[in-house]
């Protein structure tokens, strides 16, 4: 539950917050959504109804590219979190509208991509976009911290999985597409893991609790998306996304950028932790296994 002490802890880290922000705003160049969607595919849907056999990607690109888009149609809802925990800090705040201008490019796009090129059912999307966000989304996470935390994980997903489904669309414009969309979560993802380091140096028992718990319960958004469960094997096996990329592209990169192994000087509780999240890389690879075995996959 959220304390005193993790409110704290976000005041605490303001000066790094504005530096982290700034150094985003230097770094990221903007791109315009328009000059990549193929507006010379685009056709008119009354007189020339959608049919499968206008698609032009495979069946498992075109989940992970709805899947994906979902994701992002649920913007209202990472706002409207984020805005809930960081309350007056006006740093946080900036930030927060800053990067829900951005992301709000991600679904603009991708939905004008399926839409010009016919690789989406559009009846189904809108009814699938409806669904989802009548739904709602909460991560879960019960204090800014964990917030920050699982948000920083969130991105680096988010970007891997917008990459490796831009690549099995074998088509240039959606592999360009959506390279450009995952660089802005790498970007994002960047400024949330610079936020969660700064509060580890400041609140090292605090922050530990909530990275273990963030990375224990971690789940990408979309429980609420109709046939998620259908559509994450699927991406799954296709290799977009799963346990084993999770592991070695976001649980094993996240805990080796913030130091985790390095702490010292930490309290006995927060050693605990440390032991625990050290041990965590082991469990989540031996889960993987198991997936694979199931699914039929090859384990590396
Ligand atoms: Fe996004
Ligand atoms: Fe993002």
């Amino acid at each position: 539950m959220a304390t005193e002490e993790h409110y704290e802890l976000l005041d605490a880290v303001n000066d790094d917050v504005r530096k982290l922000m700034d150094e985003h705003k230097s770094r990221r160049e903007h791109w315009y959504a328009h000059e990549i969607v193929p507006w010379e595919r685009g056709r008119n849907y009354r007189q020339d109804p959608w049919d499968e056999s206008q698609c032009t990607i495979s069946p498992e690109a075109r989940t992970s590219l709805v899947l994906n888009l979902l994701t992002e149609d649920n913007l209202p809802y990472y706002h409207s979190e984020i805005e809930s925990h960081v309350g007056d800090h006006a740093a946080l705040k900036e930030w927060n509208h800053l990067w829900t201008a951005e992301e709000g490019q991600h679904a603009i796009a991708l939905r004008s991509y399926l839409l010009t090129s016919r690789n989406a059912d559009p009846v189904e999307l809108e009814n699938d976009r409806l669904a989802t966000m009548t739904a709602g989304y909460h991560s879960g996470a019960t204090s800014p911290v964990n917030v920050f935390v699982y948000t920083t994980a969130q991105e680096l997903a988010t970007r891997v999985s917008h990459r490796n489904a831009g690549k099995l669309t074998d088509d240039p414009v959606a592999y360009e597409l959506m390279s450009r969309i995952s660089a802005d979560e790498n970007h994002h993802f960047m400024f949330y893991r610079g936020v969660v380091k700064a509060m580890l140096a400041e609140a090292p028992e605090i922050t530990l609790q909530a990275i273990l718990d963030e990375l224990e319960r971690f789940q990408m958004p979309g429980v609420a998306m109709p046939n998620f469960l259908r559509r994450a094997v699927e991406m799954a096996k296709a290799g977009v996304y799963n346990l084993r990329i999770h592991h070695d592209r976001v649980v094993v990169p996240v805990l080796r950028d913030w130091g985790i192994e390095r702490l010292d000087g930490l309290s006995v509780k927060a050693q605990e932790i440390q032991e625990k999240l050290l041990a965590f890389p082991t469990e989540l690879a031996r889960k993987a296994e198991i997936f694979e075995r199931r699914a039929g996959l090859a384990t590396p």
